[in-house]
């Protein structure tokens, strides 16, 4: 017989289900190890060759906001209307998912913001090979590799992170399994000794499908800011 969702499943679904309890005990040697050594995996070429266009297109001078793993790119049309002196880019691999918004190939342009297909592991090394400082970088929802042996595919535990981080900016995770966002802060003073805090927060309305989504459905929200002046300093030292 087939099963008719009850409001109890329309809650859970969506919610975040791992054998973890508790943050990861090997984040600190992966994040240690990270930060310890060069990560050298060869470029992404798409990204490269999207990248390329963008910086000959001028898209990368003044104030960046970027909107990593936009999804739709939603998100980044609101940013776009909330910061309009700054540019928004929004960087996501899913073509189908930035479809929505009409994007058919690489890129889309439009007004101060802008819409890039990419592969954020490879887009984060070359903005940071072409020098680029953010103001604000949001990943909102990242995926959160449920199972502890994805640990290291996390954005927090993966090997980019340290360039994440060095690409400055007021750095904002939005996510709705409190341990991912507890790994992200602990990961952060891990790489730069300061403290930044978990905090759980109910918006008025989702930014984005994902927090829309999550919202309807009761899910508890986590925040972790990163501020300007941390990131500063990761990058000085
Ligand atoms: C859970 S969705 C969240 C989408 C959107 N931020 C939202 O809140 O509605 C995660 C997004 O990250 C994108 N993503 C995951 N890994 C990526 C990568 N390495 N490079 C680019 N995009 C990635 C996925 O394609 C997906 O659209």
């Amino acid at each position: 017989m087939k099963r008719t969702k009850n409001s109890t499943d329309i809650k859970q679904s969506g919610q975040v289900k791992s054998s973890q309890v508790d943050v990861h005990p090997q984040l600190e040697k992966f994040v240690r190890r990270h930060l310890a050594s060069e990560w050298n995996q060869p470029l992404h070429p798409p990204t490269e060759e999207v990248f390329h266009s963008l910086a000959e297109g001028d898209v990368f001078t003044g104030s960046i906001i970027l909107d990593s793993g936009c999804g739709t790119g939603e998100s980044t049309r609101r940013l776009a209307k909330l910061y309009p002196g700054q540019r928004v880019i929004g960087v996501d691999q899913s073509l189908s998912r930035l479809g929505k918004s009409g994007v058919d190939c690489g890129v889309l342009r439009q007004d101060n913001w802008l819409l890039a297909r990419a592969e954020l592991a490879t887009f984060w090394r070359l903005l940071h090979k072409q020098g680029v400082r953010l103001q604000k970088h949001l990943l909102l929802y990242p995926n959160p590799w449920p199972k502890p042996g994805h640990l290291q595919r996390r954005w927090h535990a993966h090997p980019v992170f340290p360039w994440l981080l060095a690409l400055g900016g007021e750095i904002e995770m939005r996510c709705n399994w409190e341990i991912y966002a507890l790994e992200f802060a602990a990961a952060v003073q891990i790489a730069t000794r300061d403290t930044v805090e978990v905090r759980q927060f109910q918006p008025e309305e989702g930014v984005s499908p994902f927090e829309a989504k999550y919202l309807e459905r009761g899910h508890a929200l986590y925040s972790v800011k990163v501020p300007e002046s941390v990131t500063a300093a990761f990058r000085l030292s």
